[in-house]
């Protein structure tokens, strides 16, 4: 089966208009992202359309709560059968660790990463945490926990995927979210990277979202990136 590259990212706050740009998407070019936004206004019979269509999910809900509530949010992610679940490092190694037990009881199991920092969140914003830290050393720290409370990957930026593909191995999983194509805006965006680079730079998978689902013809923006990994033939 194919291992395609983007994630779609579907923002939307209601489950219309992101079924219709899922009819516009072929699941051999992309898997697609459900958030908090859309998964409240929608809630997992969506997640069962979609997954109908045969696109594979991930269900990006960050997860943080005690080590037996996000054990148990997580299988019930597991049985609706998405591809990709997260939750937040912060929870620490006794949540992570549970969560990972409890996705090992499936046959397919999805894949289970980690959100490090937040990207909002800047040096004030730990102080006012308590937490003395840079973070860019908060991010690598949050990695290695969620590799040594054996998950997959983590979500980060583009711009630290060198670093964390170096300290946390090769078959560490990092998705990367602010991938902007070189001729597209940045949007409210800060950190972007192209998709080339960010491949290059060790990421995994790329979450894309305005580029593509606001796109006037989102399968032929879908197309484009695709094509342009491609032609970097080390990303088949
Ligand atoms: O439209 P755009 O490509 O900016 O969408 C990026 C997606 O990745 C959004 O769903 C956003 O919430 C998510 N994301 C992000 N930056 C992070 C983590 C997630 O942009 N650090």
């Amino acid at each position: 089966m194919s291992d395609p590259r983007i994630i779609v990212a579907l923002d939307y706050s209601d489950a219309q208009p992101a079924l219709e740009l899922v009819a516009r998407l072929e699941p051999a070019l992309c898997r697609l992202k459900v958030g908090i936004e859309l998964f409240t206004a929608a809630r997992s019979r969506l997640i069962e359309q979609i997954m109908q269509r045969g696109f594979e999910i991930f269900l990006d809900l960050k997860f943080h709560d005690i080590p037996n509530t996000t054990a148990q949010a997580c299988k019930v992610a597991a049985e609706l059968g998405v591809w990709m679940v997260n939750v937040h490092a912060l929870g620490g190694r006794k949540m992570m660790e549970a969560a990972r037990e409890a996705m090992s009881l499936y046959a397919q199991s999805p894949k289970l990463i980690a959100v490090t920092l937040l990207t909002s969140m800047a040096q004030e914003d730990l102080a006012d945490l308590g937490i003395a830290a840079a973070p860019a050393d908060m991010v690598l720290r949050l990695a290695r926990l969620a590799r040594d409370s054996g998950l997959d990957g983590v979500v980060c930026s583009a711009w630290e995927a060198a670093l964390l593909r170096q300290h946390c191995g090769s078959e560490f999983c990092l998705v990367t979210p602010g991938i902007r194509p070189a001729d597209a805006v940045a949007d409210d965006q800060s950190r972007i990277m192209t998709p080339c680079a960010a491949l290059d730079q060790g990421a995994d998978y790329l979450v894309i979202g305005r580029p593509i689902t606001r796109a006037a013809d989102p399968l032929q923006a879908l197309q484009d990136i695709v094509k342009q990994i491609k032609f970097e033939s080390k990303y088949p």
